[in-house]
């Protein structure tokens, strides 16, 4: 499958609920969001059909996101059911981790074949006020489950924000005696004006990865390590973190930078929301109702509508960041 700008696309993200047990302070408002309707949301079933589809034009990786997508009742059989899809070569998950300890094993047995965990810092009380709900431990919990149950590559996902002073090179030296992939997101002002909602974080308080790996190095330095260096094998992956390692380390460091290096002219991805839209790009309210075809149309239908949201990709983002949805009804 090939977009208007001759990229290839084949990666499709698909957020199984838009619900979450946390209730990240930059992701949604302490109520929680007014869940989406049973009859909204795509049965397992019909995801299960669009990704057969959507392999038959191409589409090679399939993440599984939310809200919390270990949430959503199923999730394991779904794994299942998409293992058996011909086409699919990699099915991942973006989640917080905290039901791993439950989950992990049966889902690395219905053949799941990697996580990213989100972990945004590893201080017990920040952890507290940016999940508003959730407990580090559990956290860090669900990471050693994963690495237990052999999920691999094992990411961790880590938005960076001014104001929150994070301990960045205590993230990366995850990286140093496991084989832990850390990796540092800008963090987007999406779904609100800057600065005016939700966490009340603006333009001010991203950090560009570059600024980001000065501090580290210059951190590692101070601590008589040696700095940072362009990794020799990159983890695994289909998203656009460019990767370095400390020398000798097990895992790596990874940075992904929406904002400060544009990678959309490498953008490989199409994203389905729980509720059946296809979106052409994160930051566009632009949306494609698959939903329809899937309950009434024909395979080629609902074909037509994954090529009609293909064709409608931006050729880049040109910084808007405003939507109408919130992060957790897309899936990051
Ligand atoms: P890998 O295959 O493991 O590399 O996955 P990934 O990095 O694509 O997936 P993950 O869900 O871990 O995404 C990490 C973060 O990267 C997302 O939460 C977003 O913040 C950011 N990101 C991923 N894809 C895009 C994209 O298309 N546009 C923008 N702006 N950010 C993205
Ligand atoms: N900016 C950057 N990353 C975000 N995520 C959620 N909201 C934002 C934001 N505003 C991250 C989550 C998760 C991934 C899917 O998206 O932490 O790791
Ligand atoms: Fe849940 Fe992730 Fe949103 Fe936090 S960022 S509320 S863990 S979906």
């Amino acid at each position: 499958m090939k977009d208007s700008h001759g990229r290839v696309i084949d990666y499709l993200r698909i957020s199984l609920t838009d619900r979450c047990n946390f209730r990240c302070i930059y992701c949604m408002p302490e109520e929680g969001v007014s869940p989406m309707g049973h009859d909204e949301i795509l049965s397992l079933e019909e995801v299960e059909r669009l990704v057969a589809i959507a392999a038959k034009h191409g589409i090679k990786s399939v993440r599984l996101t939310g809200g919390e997508p270990l949430v959503r009742k199923g999730v394991e059989d779904l794994v299942r059911a998409l293992t058996t899809i011909e086409g699919i070569e990699n099915i991942s998950m973006t989640t917080n981790g905290v039901l791993l300890p439950k989950m992990a094993e049966g889902l690395k047995a219905a053949g799941l074949n990697r996580v990213n965990i989100s972990l945004d810092t590893l201080d017990p009380e920040q952890f507290r006020q940016v999940t508003r709900v959730g407990n580090l431990e559990d956290a860090l919990a669900g990471l050693d489950a994963a690495l237990k149950v052999g999920f691999s590559p094992v990411k961790v996902n880590a938005v960076t924000v001014r104001r929150l002073d994070q301990d960045f090179l205590a993230f990366a030296k995850l990286s140093l005696d496991r084989p832990l992939h850390v990796r540092f997101i800008e963090y987007m002002p999406l779904g609100q004006e800057a600065g005016d909602g939700l966490a009340g974080w603006g333009k001010e308080d991203v950090i560009s990865s570059q600024e980001l790996l000065e501090r580290i190095n210059a951190d590692a330095l101070a601590a008589g390590m040696e700095p940072l260096a362009p990794a020799d094998k990159n983890p695994l992956g289909w998203g656009p973190a460019k990767y370095m390692a400390f020398p000798g380390a097990q895992g790596t460091v990874g940075f992904i930078s929406p904002l400060s290096r544009h990678f959309c002219s490498q953008c490989n991805r199409l994203r389905l929301t729980a509720d059946g839209k296809i979106r052409p790009c994160l930051f566009s309210d632009e949306e494609y109702d698959v939903r329809a075809a899937l309950r009434s149309g024909t395979d080629e239908q609902v074909a037509a509508v994954l090529m009609e949201a293909l064709g409608a990709k931006p050729d880049e983002h040109h910084d808007k960041v405003g939507t109408e949805r919130n992060m957790s009804a897309i899936g990051g």
